[in-house]
């Protein structure tokens, strides 16, 4: 089977040079585990930072060592009691094509509900890093504003769209006219701003005439310092990910507009947050969230590049805008 191990750190943007790809035996398993074979990977954009060997909030990937993430397997060796052969499950394993786990490391996707792939999608971490961040963050309500930034991405999609279940206005800050298309025609966005053809400061202003009461926080950088004056009074900030300072080469900082003083005087508060602090309120989260999709209430979308090859790619693709919604990589069809 094939694996992708970290080949060397990047030092700025990745490249395809940046993984290699290795064949390994498949590995062999003990009585109480089972075999999988991976379908669905998913590629996200903290991976960058595990690229990295700096302290975080998770450790660095290693050189030469397999990289990881969440995935979508099927159970096709089982002598446990818990799961049988053609069992959907998901977990977070090394990217290679065959992966032996205990059961314990594993939940169980209900495969007659939505399509699997939503397991990495909606309705798994983005879904649930949007649901916090929102609603216990940024708490919109009835007539506020609130803006996202990458706004057709996997979380900013669902961010924006649960901001509205709340009563509030909400404007996108997109990459491309598509994407400014898709998040007010598709997902009902009340308007859209593309920083890559407009000044951001100035789209905002205009279509956000009362200030901004809600801004999610996704990309950091230049964007985000057109953001800050434009917020009102007890605005709140839920800071969520600054995709455009993961790929900084080691010789260029971060800098930007300094925000205490301003913030202070407007009561602003912005609140750093990892999707695991809220890990035990998942499954009411989770519910409300297959609800919303069941009843068509929570539109979602899925870039799906299909074999184990393309990871590198999707995830280089991550950092250039290449999705909308959730990117992933089929690794394999199920067995029936
Ligand atoms: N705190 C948590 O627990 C948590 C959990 C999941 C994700 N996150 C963070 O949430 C953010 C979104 O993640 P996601 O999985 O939903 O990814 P995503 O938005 O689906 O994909 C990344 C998107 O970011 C935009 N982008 C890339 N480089 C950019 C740059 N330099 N400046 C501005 N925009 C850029 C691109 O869209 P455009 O075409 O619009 O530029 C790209 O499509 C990331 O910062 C991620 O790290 C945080």
């Amino acid at each position: 089977m094939r694996q992708i191990i970290l080949k060397g750190r990047p030092d700025g943007m990745p490249s395809l040079d940046t993984f290699q790809f290795i064949n390994e035996d498949v590995p062999d398993r003990n009585q109480d585990e089972v075999l999988l074979k991976t379908l669905y990977l998913s590629v996200d954009p903290y991976m960058r930072g595990r690229m990295s060997d700096e302290p975080s909030y998770v450790k660095p990937f290693e050189v030469g060592k397999p990289l990881n993430g969440r995935i979508i397997a099927q159970v096709i060796e089982s002598k446990v009691d818990k799961l049988k052969e053609g069992d959907i499950v998901t977990g977070i394993f090394p990217w290679q094509e065959y992966i032996v786990a205990f059961p314990n490391e594993l939940r169980r996707l209900d495969v007659h509900e939505l399509p699997i792939s939503s397991a990495l999608g909606v309705l798994g971490t983005p879904g649930l890093t949007a649901y916090f961040g929102m609603y216990h963050i940024g708490e919109p309500k009835e007539g506020e504003t609130v803006v996202v930034s990458s706004a057709a991405g996997a979380v900013g999609s669902i961010a924006g769209q649960l901001a509205q279940k709340r009563g509030a206005r909400v404007v996108g800050i997109v990459g491309s006219r598509t994407k400014a298309d898709y998040i007010i025609e598709t997902l009902g966005f009340d308007d859209a701003v593309n920083y890559k053809n407009e000044d951001v400061g100035k789209g905002l202003k205009t279509k956000c005439p009362d200030g901004i009461d809600v801004y999610f926080e996704n990309v950091g950088g230049e964007i985000s310092d057109d953001v800050w004056p434009l917020l009102n009074t007890f605005a709140r900030v839920p800071l969520c990910g600054a995709i455009s300072a993961y790929n900084l080469a080691s010789d260029e900082e971060d800098i930007g507009t300094r925000v205490q003083w301003p913030f202070l005087k407007a009561r602003i508060k912005m609140q750093g947050f990892i999707v695991g602090d809220y890990s035990e309120h998942f499954s009411d989260a989770y519910k409300e969230l297959t609800q919303l999709v069941k009843k068509d209430e929570l539109h979602f979308e899925e870039t799906i590049l299909e074999g184990f090859d393309r990871v590198p790619e999707a995830f280089i693709g991550l950092f250039s805008g290449d999705n909308i919604g959730k990117q992933l990589v089929k690794v394999a069809e199920p067995d029936k």
